[in-house]
């Protein structure tokens, strides 16, 4: 056996990797490598959610943000992006076309916009689960104090994203003006968890300046933090942002750092993003396959999709909510899944 090869058998057992192995096997790693760690992965995934498939509806509901990452297309520098915000009755349709498609999670996501007061979000939040007291609301609006995550719980919030992006601090301050920091970014995870979320977290793959190295501290930190959920999607440049003329992350590495991700994680709910989507036509089958258990078509307006813009030639911005939902299940369907109409909780 190679030596790759009997690296992914104890990652696969559990035992404890080191940085310099898991680094190794990201840089060194083989397309027979990568078919290898799918099928494990995929396996994985089979022993604990079966061929179920859960969906989330996405909703986008601001892209006015008060960060400024260089990555992202909705960075508050970007002057050319068209702003928008949903009201509580548009986020509220959006549910209610949402419920009817078989959606029983509900994802509020949105840049960090100080128009919505915690009072706004919770009423929202509350809204929602007072009508559909069987579905589950996953927020997504960025870093924000102990007590603000706590109001958004107690109002009714079950599960909230906040990706790390990276854990490497030189790495993170490449990304990410000076104003935000990696420190901050754990703190708001570990508070998130504390409180009693379903807790996501996650990162982009080629993102400019990572390294195998960042990479392997990503798993690391995964490890670590143990979220129930981690959104991992290639980076795609944004035409408005500093890394207008960077590379964009291969559908390949993605494909084994999500593999990687359900093997060191078993558990965890893990989704075959957009963006992964948008790197190749089956790119979200193939994160399927590699591990993944998860798909989150959009539920946004039609009119404001081509708004919500965090990188270029993002899929389905012209198509109607009924048209993701039915496009999805034909392929999902395709690789012998099914689009199970439930919560989707996380599996102990
Ligand atoms: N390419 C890919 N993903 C991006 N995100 C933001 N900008 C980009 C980009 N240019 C991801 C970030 C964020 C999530 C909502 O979208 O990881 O956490
Ligand atoms: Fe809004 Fe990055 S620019 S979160």
């Amino acid at each position: 056996m190679d030596n790759n090869t009997s690296l992914i058998g104890r990652i696969e057992r559990g035992e404890d990797i080191s940085a310099e192995e898991l680094s190794r096997l990201i840089s060194s790693h083989t397309a027979e490598d990568l078919d290898y760690i799918c099928g494990k992965a995929n396996a994985v995934r089979k022993r604990i959610y079966g061929d179920d498939i859960y969906v989330r509806g996405l909703i986008e509901f601001t892209n006015y943000c008060r960060n400024d990452c260089l990555y992202c297309g909705i960075r508050r520098s970007n002057k050319n992006a068209d702003r928008y915000r949903l009201t509580r009755e548009q986020i509220l349709d959006c549910c209610e076309t949402g419920y009817v498609l078989g959606f029983r999670t509900f994802v509020l996501q949105g840049g960090e916009d100080g128009f919505y007061s915690d009072d706004d979000i919770c009423r929202i939040v509350s809204e929602i689960k007072e009508k559909y007291p069987d579905c589950a609301v996953t927020l997504s609006i960025g870093e924000k104090s102990r007590e603000s995550y706590r109001a958004y719980y107690n109002a009714g919030a079950d599960r909230y994203l906040l990706r790390h992006e990276t854990a490497d601090n030189a790495h993170y301050a490449k990304l990410h003006p000076n104003e935000l920091s990696l420190e901050n970014r754990k703190r708001c995870l570990y508070d998130l968890k504390d409180i009693g979320y379903q807790t996501g977290s996650g990162f982009m793959v080629g993102s400019p300046y990572q390294t195998a190295d960042t990479l392997a501290e990503d798993m690391l930190f995964l490890k670590e933090l143990d979220p129930h959920m981690v959104g991992i999607g290639p980076f795609i440049p944004h035409h408005d942002t500093p890394f207008a003329a960077e590379k964009a992350g291969t559908l390949e590495l993605t494909l084994f750092m999500v593999a990687l991700t359900r093997l060191m994680l078993p558990h965890a709910l893990i989704p075959a993003t957009t963006a992964l989507g948008t790197v190749a036509f089956d790119g979200r089958e193939r994160g399927i396959l590699a591990g993944a258990n998860v798909v989150m078509p959009n539920l946004s307006p039609r009119d404001v999709r081509k708004k919500y813009l965090l990188y270029d030639n993002k899929i389905c911005t012209g198509d109607e909510a009924a048209e993701c939902r039915s496009c999805l299940e034909r392929r999902m369907n395709g690789i012998g899944c099914r689009i199970a109409v439930t919560r989707g909780d996380y599996k102990q």
